[in-house]
Parts: C-alpha cells; structure tokens; sequence
C-alpha cells in the first residue's frame, strides 16, 4: 500500500521535473508577437511546477519515501511554433491531472487530511492548467 502510493508520488514528482525543463524551454524559445503573453504563462508554469514538485517532495518525505532526482523520461518537443507548444502544454497537464487523480484515490485510503487536501489543491491547479491550454489553442 505504502510503496504503491510513494510510487505514485514519484511519478508525480517527475512529472514536475519534466514540466519545469519543457516550459523553461518553451519561454526561452517562443518567438514572435506570441511571446509577450506566452513567455509570462510559460514562466508562470515553471514557477507552479517548482511550488508542485516542493509539496510532493514534503509529502514523500512525510511518508517515510525517497523523492525522484530524475525527471520523468518523456521527451521534451523542441518547436518554434507558439500552437505546438501549446499542444504539448495541454497533453503535459492532461497527464499530471491524471496521475494526482491517481495519487488522490491512493492517499485517500491513508486517512491524512492534511496530505488529502495539498494533493487536492495541486490536481485542482492542474484541471485549471488543462482548460487554459484548451482556451489558448481554441
Ligand atoms: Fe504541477
Ligand atoms: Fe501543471
């Protein structure tokens, strides 16, 4: 049970260490008239995801776990175009929404509010994540 869940909590983990890289990535490179809005939201997803990964980081510690120093192994898409960005954006949102879904259901059995209610706010920030990109791309 323990080892599913700090399993589960890893992924997360390197799922933000993946996010923080690619926006990083993203702000530098966007090009063009697009870049006065996207460079401000990409480095705004850097900093969410450095904030995400610091509460996943206590949480595993929390649980007596040993946190991730690698990020997730997806490639990272390098582009210059804002819409691709964009694409790869809402599929990286779409599947950490889907992993603190997971992480949710798990850490729910422990019986932790405290814990409950961090995870919740992340997964939350992730859906708004999602329906951004989504308005964005539209
Ligand atoms: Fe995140
Ligand atoms: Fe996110």
């Amino acid at each position: 049970m323990m080892d599913t869940i700090l399993a589960k909590m890893n992924q997360a983990l390197g799922f933000e260490l993946r996010a923080i890289n690619m926006y990083a990535h993203y702000a530098a490179n966007v090009k063009g008239i697009h870049r006065m809005q996207l460079a401000p939201l990409f480095e705004q997803e850097v900093a969410e995801s450095i904030a995400h990964a610091n509460l996943v980081r206590a949480a595993i510690v929390k649980l007596g776990g040993i946190c991730v120093t690698e990020r997730d192994p997806l490639p990272i898409v390098h582009t210059n175009s804002y819409l691709e960005m964009l694409e790869c954006s809402l599929s990286t949102e779409m599947g950490a929404s889907q992993v603190y879904r997971e992480v949710l259901d798990l850490v729910e059995k422990l019986g932790d509010r405290e814990l409950y209610d961090s995870f919740e706010s992340i997964y939350f920030s992730e859906l708004r994540s999602v329906e951004e990109m989504r308005m964005l791309i539209d």
